[in-house]
Formats: C-alpha cells, structure tokens, sequence
C-alpha cells in the first residue's frame, strides 16, 4: 500500500478539520507528516520551500467569480499574505503565505462570499473547468455551466467522494471554441448532437482518462457515449465513483483513471458503468465545434446584442492586491460586477454595454492586463515555480516573463499566436507538454558547472476539433540542455523557424 493510502487508512483527509484548533495553538511545527497531507483535503498546503508559510487553493467551478470574491481574496493577501494571489489554469485561485492560524479567519471571510477551499488537492474531484465565458459566447451549442454546478454541488463536501485513488480532472463544456484542454482530462463532456425519436438534441459526448505529468500525456479515450445535460451530472459522479471503487491504488504513478481505462478498454469501461447506472447508455453523436482553439483574449462581441466581455492577459497568472480591487472596480463600473477565469490563467470582465467599451480600454490597468498583447505573451503559462514549490528546477514564472518580455521587443513581424509553457519539473503542472512551445526546467552541467537550464518541446496540441478529442498530440522534446541565460537567443531562432508566411496566421 503506498503512504497516502495508508495515511487514509489510518484517518480520513476531511477529519483533520478537527485537529486545526490544536495546531493554532500549538504551531506548524506540531503538525504530523500525515496531517500535512490530508490538510490539502481542506485545500490547505504545506509548503516545503516556505516552512510555516501556507498556500490555499480556492474553489471556482467553471472559472465563474465575482467582485465581491475579487475584493475578499485581495484583503485576504494584503492582510494575511504578500499582497498578490496566483490563477491558475484550472481556473482556480492560490492564496500564499498565511499561517495555519489564520485558516479560520480566512475561511470565515471567503464563506461569506461563498467561495471555499475545499477538497483542492489530493485525491479529489479537483476544479471543473468550464468554458469561461459560458452562456455569453454566441459560439457555444449550449451554456453547460448549470451542469458544472450540479456535479460541483454533488461531490464538495461529500465523503462518499473524498477517498479516490488519484487526483481527478473534469471538464464540462458547451464551447465550440475547445479552451478547456479537453483531452487532457479524467472526464470531458463536450459538445455534441444526437437524433433521439426523430429529433435532434443537444447533449455531450464523454470521454475518460486523459492525462498529463511525468508518466506522459495521455489524450482520453472516447466512450461511445452521448448524455443529455439533464442527465450529465449524474454519469460524472458514477464515472469518479468507478473510478473510486475500481481505479488502481497501488504505485501512485499508476494511479490515475489512465491506467483503469487502459486496462479494461473503453468496451468494458462502458458496459461497467451501464452496469452501475442500471440503464444503457445512448451511443456518441455527431460531435460539434470548430476546428481552432480559442483562449478567449481580447473584445468580443456576446450573443445579447450590445453587450461584450473583454478578455485580459495576466503574465504568468500572477495577480497583486491592488490589481485584484482594480478588477473588482473595473467589474462593477464597466459590467455587472462578474469575473470569469480562462484556463490559461487569465480573467475576462463580461457584461460591458458597447457605450462603456472606450473607457474601458482607455482604463489604465488595460496597459497591464491587454486585451491585444503580443503574440509571445498572450499564450504564456508557467506553474509556480522555486519560490513557493519544492520539486521546482528553476525559477519559471520569472524567467518565463523575463523570457517573453525580451521576445516582444526582439522578435518582429508576423507571428502565429502560440502557447508557450513552462513547468518547473516533469510534474508538468504548467501543461508543456501539450503547448506548441513547451519549457521544462531542470539543472544542466554546462563546461563542468550546474546551471540552470531548460528542455524546449515543440509541436504539442490539445484538441483542434471539439468532440474529436483524440487527436492530442505530445509536444516533441527538440531541444535539451539549453542554459536559461541562452534561452532569449534559442527561442528567437524557433520563433523565426515558425513564423509564417501567410498573414492569416497572424493573431
Ligand atoms: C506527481 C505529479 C504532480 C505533483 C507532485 C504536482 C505538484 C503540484 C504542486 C506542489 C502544486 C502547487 C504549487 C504551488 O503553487 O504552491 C501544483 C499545482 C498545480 N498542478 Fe501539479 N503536480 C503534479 C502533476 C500535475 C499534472 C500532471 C498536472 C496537469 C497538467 C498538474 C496541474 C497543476 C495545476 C493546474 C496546478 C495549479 C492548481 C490548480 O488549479 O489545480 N499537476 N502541482
Ligand atoms: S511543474 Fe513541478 S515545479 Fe511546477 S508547480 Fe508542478 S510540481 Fe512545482
């Protein structure tokens, strides 16, 4: 039995809710290596680079918040943390730096604008990522939001679905615009329509087992399954109960739904789970999506005329306090006080009438948070990196700003709009390996000296064609060894080397 196993054995995640008290009291240092883990069942974690100093993951379904939230998680990081918080590309929110006695007071405020933290690590159903901008977007078959919330409201809190064998990832969406990494999940529910007595209906089509990490990416296998929105909910928690009852638990590098559906086939998968469900299931539709990927960036019009959302780019994710109020303002003055996150860590403010659109733009935090940034900061992602992560190589939200900052003035002309990744270790917590240039951090021995350095994979793709979503493809580790001091020249080359021709292309 591996330790996490054993550690939930001996005491489930939720309980060490009990032991909080104790360890206000009587200091981080009390905290056994055990509780140290099930606190993340809490969405509260230990940190090993920052000893004493905590981070807390923030629930946010569908990436759906609001400004009363924005203005709580600000006061939360001025008041308890170093002023700024981090998005994430699940589309959550990270708190850093309070300490474990500050956990009440801080729970206490986010309750009251409805947010909690729980259940954000481990081995839980963590974040739904839904399209972001979801019942606004007039290229969506459906708003799937409802259907978020519903699977959501059936697992938070819910012990029959805290005990799983792995982390699990879910996506739910409607989009025809595929920006929700949709092969990359445990489940994905995306867009499709079925004929059913003679009419066509709209539902999704399911497809399990996706995954990234060190063992390799994994795109999900499709199931041959077609659901309604109605009954969505449901299959997603008897599929994460599948899983939980059946998923592999011994080596935690095997554990994840990958490898049960790489066992059983998806034949099997199905017939076990209609098994579960006491009815059969309607075989898959015609998928329904278009063949480009959106991120959601920039001003666009919204189905209700008139109205529009503005998407804007946060470098690397990382948001201060003061820019937090300033969304929160510019929510309220401009839209009707709703936030939504991307799952590239960025935020869109909907809701903007075409008369108020100018001011907006004219809003000096727009100059920071551009909604037409640079094609070499608009698909930029980095995981947390050596400040706050332990397994962390190099220092990758800096260098990854510091990198791309220096491609916006040298590279010129023409660029494709492109996705580029960072990940501190092979965790691959940054997605690099599924990005059109992926950067993985490690140490190199360069003329006998240890420097930091990093791998370059090219060519990774996630799902150009909604509902097809097998056709992932692994970036292509091209590069190694490349010293980050050299990495400004090296990534001029590649970028030259994928400049295209045709203006088309051009973002
Ligand atoms: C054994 C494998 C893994 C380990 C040990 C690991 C560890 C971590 C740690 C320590 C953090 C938080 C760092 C911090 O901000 O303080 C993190 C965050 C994160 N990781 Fe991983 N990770 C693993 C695999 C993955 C994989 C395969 C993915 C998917 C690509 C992933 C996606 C994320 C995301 C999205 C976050 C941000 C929080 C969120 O929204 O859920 N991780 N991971
Ligand atoms: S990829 Fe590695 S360094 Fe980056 S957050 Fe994940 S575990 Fe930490």
């Amino acid at each position: 039995m591996n330790k996490i196993e054993a550690y939930k054995e001996e005491k489930k995640g939720l309980d060490v809710k009990d032991d909080l008290p104790r360890y206000a009291t009587e200091g981080w240092e009390t905290i056994s290596d055990g509780d140290k883990e099930r606190l993340k069942w809490l969405g509260v974690f230990f940190r090993r680079q920052t000893p004493g100093h905590f981070m807390m993951r923030l629930r946010i379904p569908n990436g759906f918040s609001n400004s009363a939230q924005f203005r709580a998680i600000a006061g939360i990081s001025s008041d308890f943390g170093k002023d700024f918080a981090d998005l994430t590309t699940r589309q959550q929110i990270q708190l850093r730096w309070f300490q474990i006695d500050e956990v009440q007071e801080i729970w206490g405020r986010l309750e009251a604008v409805g947010l909690v933290s729980l259940q954000t690590g481990m081995d839980n159903v963590r974040g739904i990522v839904g399209c972001p901008v979801a019942g606004l977007t007039p290229n969506e078959l459906f708003d799937a939001s409802d259907v978020v919330r519903e699977y959501n409201d059936i697992f938070v809190g819910n012990r029959e679905f805290t005990n799983l064998p792995r982390k699990f990832n879910v996506t739910i969406t409607g989009c025809l615009d595929n920006c929700t990494h949709a092969v990359t999940q445990d489940i994905a529910l995306t867009p499709a329509v079925r004929i059913i007595s003679g009419q066509e209906v709209n539902g999704f089509n399911v497809a399990v087992g996706g995954k990234q990490g060190s063992g390799g990416f994994r795109p999900a296998t499709d199931l041959d399954v077609f659901v309604l929105p109605r009954d969505a909910a449901d299959l997603c928690s008897e599929i994460t109960l599948l899983f939980r009852d059946h998923g592999p638990r011994e080596a935690r590098n095997k554990c994840r739904m990958a490898f049960l559906v790489d066992e059983w086939g998806a034949d099997r998968f199905r017939a076990e789970l209609e098994l579960r469900l006491r009815h059969p299931l309607l075989t898959a539709g015609s998928p329904v999506g278009s063949d480009t990927k959106s991120d959601h960036i920039g001003i666009h019009h919204q189905k209700e005329s008139g109205l529009n959302y503005a998407g804007l780019v946060v470098p690397v994710g990382r948001i201060t306090a003061g820019q937090m109020l300033e969304v929160a303002r510019l929510a309220d003055t401009y839209g009707n006080g709703e936030i939504r996150l991307t799952a590239e860590q960025n935020l869109i403010i909907p809701n903007v009438p075409d008369e108020l659109l100018p001011a907006l733009e004219l809003e000096p935090l727009l100059a920071e948070f551009r909604p037409d940034p640079s094609p070499v900061m608009r698909g930029l992602v980095s995981c947390t990196g050596i400040d706050y992560c332990h397994f962390a190589l190099v220092d990758t939200k800096s260098l990854a700003l510091k990198t791309s900052q220096h491609l916006e003035k040298s590279v010129d002309g023409v660029l494709p709009a492109l996705s580029i990744n960072w990940s501190g270790c092979p965790n691959a917590c940054g997605n690099h390996t599924v990005a059109d240039i992926g950067l993985l951090g490690k140490k190199a021995r360069v003329d006998g000296e240890v420097v930091e350095a990093v791998d370059i994979f090219l060519g990774g793709r996630v799902a150009e064609a909604a509902g097809v979503i097998t056709d992932g493809e692994s970036a292509v580790r091209t590069l190694e060894n490349v010293p980050c001091d050299e990495l400004p020249e090296t990534l001029e080359k590649v970028l030259a080397a994928l400049k295209p021709a045709p203006a088309a292309l051009a973002v």
